[in-house]
């Protein structure tokens, strides 16, 4: 098998992954870096976000402020230590991409532009029109072309860990062009694939974000944390899943139920502000969760409106006018012409809550290491944790900056630090994981179709683990999880063939979100309590007594995780109550 030696190797390309690499260039010209991905890295799927990244920059804001609405918008589960971390670090990561030529909007008198984002009290998130994700990444991907020690290894999808001495010093990766493992081999490794909305059926998500680094640090032994925090967003596309961003709401849009009437104001929420002028704190610019769940409710009051893509509500942006929807939302405008028929200039747009990101993943302390030595993890793969129970819309592009840098520069010194590896003992470990690869091969026909095993874990994510959870669900869901992995182990390939065999791939991917899956489930049938995006029927109240912990799943084959639990870091902000009512204190 083919080898390639790096200091540092990255697992993904995205905003994590290229803001990790460059640090690392940066840092040292001759160090090699070798940057992994399973897609070319402008169709990660940092690409697909679209309102904007947050930072404190103008004068009537604060750290405290942007600090205070992390945690507080976290439901306490956010460990403040690396809260604190990450918003001293966002204006300078902010400034950073303007220098390298992300285009910011901008105010008439020529200081960045900021708009109103769900759950921020204050303005703070940084924009590009409704492109934000897409300009960052092409930023981040063009600075990384000028470093020629970032080589890059396009179309590698990453399989296994190579562990050895306690600590991490490579992986496998199949080229997919010819179907070929590759070693590689590295002082230290830096996880940067991406969340795994994928398992459920209605997500937000690219096809690509199926958990697969999760999964790798899972079975080496790394823990799964916060797995049961799965974030619904509140204005989906009722028929493809396709993100209406944040920023609709944040221009003013407002959200109306079938009798044309802002419901929001009845679940906390209000009072009703005038529409067109959007009073920060309140109705729709409440935060995520609450949002989703209030239109949860409604849908459950019989107030929807019917369509042929099930129960949704309006999202009315037309009272903002043709100009500044196309100035500040014209994606948007395009997503709902294309994929709906419906001119959001002219028509109210149906939308319903869709899975759009996970605030779980990979253990990591605010250096971005990961329990095994050796091992780092960045982004939405990570939790750090900054988001705790409900992240914020606008702190996650951020996130892939301040801890994609960090965790550069924790790998840089990591790998200084390490000796050559044993040769012996990691080429049998490659040459393990392409025995397994290559067993799939040569396995008689099975009897699961990979789309069936998937079609019948995204139902049971959706029924069991949803927005509303109950313990009879969520135990059905396990026990229907654990089912599909056993099942797993049956599962047809039909394609042989070695080039571009999308076959494997898939079944690799769906063996990653099954792991990822369950992770979840047995995560939240195990928290008996309400927090942030994890709200249980049968257990309403947030229980800081019992549950004011960080679970964390720890693989153990074919049976379920064991979960095991941590303290949150409270540094300053002792638990509170979420007020989203704006009214005066
Ligand atoms: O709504 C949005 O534009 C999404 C932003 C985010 O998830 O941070």
């Amino acid at each position: 098998m083919e080898t390639i030696q790096a200091d540092v190797a990255i697992i993904g390309a995205g905003g994590a992954g290229l803001r990790a690499a460059i640090a690392l260039a940066q840092a040292d010209p001759k160090l090699r870096i070798a940057l992994v991905s399973k897609v070319y890295p402008m169709r990660s799927h940092t690409c697909a976000a679209e309102g904007g990244a947050a930072g404190v920059i103008k004068a009537d804001d604060s750290m405290k402020q942007h600090f205070d609405d992390t945690v507080g918008g976290g439901d306490w589960m956010c460990d403040q230590d690396a809260v604190e971390y990450f918003i001293h670090e966002a204006p300078k990561e902010l400034t950073q991409l303007e220098h390298w030529g992300c285009p910011w909007n901008r105010e008439a008198d020529g200081s960045v532009a900021v708009r109103p984002f769900g759950g921020m009290k204050i303005q703070r998130t940084w924009f590009a029109a409704d492109k934000s994700g897409f300009h960052i990444l092409h930023t981040l991907f063009q600075t990384s072309l000028q470093f020629p020690n970032i080589q890059r290894y396009d179309e590698f999808f990453a399989t296994d860990l190579l562990v050895d001495d306690g600590r991490c010093q490579g992986f496998t990766a199949i080229e997919m062009r010819s179907g070929q493992m590759r070693c590689f081999r590295a002082g230290a490794v830096i996880i940067a694939g991406g969340g795994a909305g994928r398992m459920f059926p209605f997500n937000t998500n690219g096809a690509i974000k199926t958990g697969d680094g999760m999964a790798m640090a899972y079975r080496a032994g790394v823990p799964l944390k916060d797995m049961e925090f799965v974030q619904y967003h509140p204005t989906g596309l009722p028929n493809t899943g396709t993100l209406l961003t944040e920023a609709c709401r944040g221009e003013g849009g407002v959200l109306l139920n079938k009798d044309n009437y802002r419901f929001l104001q009845d679940y906390g929420m209000g009072p009703e502000t005038p529409v067109g002028k959007p009073q920060l704190k309140t109705m729709e610019l409440g935060p995520r969760d609450r949002v989703s769940q209030s239109i949860w409710h409604e849908i459950q009051k019989g107030r929807a409106v019917k369509t042929p893509w099930g129960d949704c509500v309006w999202l009315d942006l037309r009272h903002l006018g043709e100009k500044k929807i196309n100035e500040r939302l014209p994606f948007v405008r395009d997503i709902c012409i294309s994929y709906l028929g419906i001119d959001p200039v002219k028509e109210m747009v149906p939308i319903r809550p869709v899975v759009h990101y996970m605030m779980g993943g990979i253990h990591t302390d605010t250096r971005a290491a990961t329990t095994l030595p050796g091992l780092f993890a960045a982004g939405e793969c990570a939790c750090v944790s900054i988001n705790g129970a409900n992240r914020l819309g606008s702190n996650s592009l951020v996130e892939i900056l301040v801890f994609g840098h960090r965790a550069g520069l924790s790998a840089l010194e990591h790998a200084r630090s390490m000796g050559p590896g044993n040769d012996a003992a990691l080429t049998a470990q490659a040459d393990d994981a392409q025995a397994k690869i290559r067993a799939l091969f040569l396995r008689k026909p099975g009897k699961e179709s990979i789309s069936g095993l998937r079609k019948e874990m995204t139902d049971t994510m959706e029924e069991g683990a949803g927005i509303y959870r109950t313990q009879e669900g969520l135990d059905k869901t396990c026990d229907k999880l654990s089912d599909l992995r056993r099942r797993y182990g049956d599962v047809a390939l039909n394609d042989k063939t070695n080039v571009y065999n999308t076959d494997l791939l898939s079944a690799l991917e769906l063996g990653s979100m099954l792991d990822c899956a369950e992770a979840v489930a047995v995560s939240g049938r195990e928290r008996k309590e309400s927090r942030g995006a994890h709200q249980r029927i049968d257990f309403t109240a947030r229980d800081d007594d019992k549950y004011l912990r960080h679970s964390m799943a720890y693989y153990n084959g074919l049976l379920p995780p064991r979960i095991d639990y941590r303290d949150v870091v409270i540094t300053t902000s002792p638990p509170g109550v979420r007020d989203y009512s704006g009214a005066k204190k």
